[in-house]
């Protein structure tokens, strides 16, 4: 199979790439910038460039079956900040994307969207894909809309794709000087020794998937044969963020000092996603536990922080 995977280079395009290579996959990686925490791999080949440049991308979709959708400017932290710079920098070039995937009659489109966000305030104590939608932050409703301009050109062009909606993916090579990610972020200051900035009272909840676990249900996902889907990937259960930091305290063998900042405005209170469909459809489950993920993360950013 030849995939393109468009922000490959970045934390989840780089598992999806080892994903996909351990299938002998010809991975062909788009991105603005080279991976940040280990060289390039040999097997794979490297386009880089940014994500409105028509010219370049039809050129690198013309190489895939399949074309993975990852890259991405917005972060729920920033969106808010300056939503024009989301819809020109995300949403205007997707909608391109959406018409060279057309013309070059891929197999299939794979859209990285946001299952802590495009639901908005949950209902439901766990979130299946049919729950309401109603965002609450700009990135979400960033998210929203090209979930929707994907289902358009489906009906009105037959574009083949699958929507993933994964809720908080940990692991490896996740930032820990980003804004993004909890575990990877309180694991780089603890290993700082700087305090934890938690916001509200550390009752958020979220549901954390480790990422070797989120990449394979995207695999599996890519080869199916019925199409149109959209996929919660998540571990169906919660995780306060009090919680997660006793039990990282607990892995780590250090004690940290937390701050509390005031709850932010975009932030879900608690937000669990169903992955039963997932399951059910792709015969996947998560395996990673959250202890064990942890653990390794935090050996990995020991090592490399
Ligand atoms: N990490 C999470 O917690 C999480 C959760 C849900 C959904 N997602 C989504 O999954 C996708 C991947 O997330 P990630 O954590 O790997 O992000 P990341 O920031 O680590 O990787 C994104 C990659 O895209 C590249 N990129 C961004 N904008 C680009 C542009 N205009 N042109 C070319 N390259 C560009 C970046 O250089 C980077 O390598 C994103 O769409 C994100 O919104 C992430």
């Amino acid at each position: 199979m030849k995939a393109v995977i468009l922000g490959g280079n970045g934390f989840i395009g780089s598992h999806l790439v080892d994903e996909l290579l351990i299938d002998d996959w010809d991975i062909t990686v788009y991105d603005r910038n080279p991976e940040h925490f280990r060289p390039p791999l040999k097997r794979v080949n490297y386009v880089f460039g940014e994500l409105g440049n028509k010219s370049l991308l039809q050129k690198v979709i013309s190489k895939g079956d399949i074309v993975f959708h990852l890259a991405s400017s917005a972060t729920p932290q920033t969106s808010g900040e300056n939503p024009f710079h989301d819809i020109q920098a995300d949403l205007l070039p997707t909608i391109t994307l959406l018409d060279i995937c057309v013309q070059k009659r891929i197999r299939k489109l794979l859209f990285f969207s946001s299952g802590g966000t495009v639901y908005g305030i949950p209902e439901t104590g766990i979130v299946p894909e049919t729950h309401p939608t109603n965002p609450i932050s700009s990135y979400g409703i960033l998210k929203l809309t090209i979930e929707k301009y994907i289902q358009t050109y489906h009906h009105l062009y037959g574009l083949p794709f699958t929507i993933i909606r994964p809720s908080n993916p940990y692991g490896e090579r996740q930032n820990p000087l980003g804004s993004q990610g909890v575990i990877a972020v309180f694991l780089g200051k603890i290993k700082r020794e700087l305090p934890i900035i938690l916001f509200g009272n550390g009752s958020i909840t979220r549901d954390f998937i480790h990422v070797s676990d989120l990449v394979k249900a995207v695999k599996l996902a890519s080869l199916k044969t019925s199409q149109n889907d959209v996929f919660n990937i998540g571990s169906g259960s919660g995780t306060s963020l009090t919680s997660l930091v006793e039990l990282i305290k607990t892995i780590t063998l250090l004690k940290t000092e937390v701050n509390n900042l005031p709850k932010r405005a975009f932030d879900i209170q608690q937000i669990v996603l169903d992955p039963c469909l997932a399951n059910l459809e792709l015969g996947w489950h998560p395996v990673i536990k959250l202890d064990d993920g942890i653990t390794t993360t935090w050996d990995w950013i020991q090592k490399s922080l």
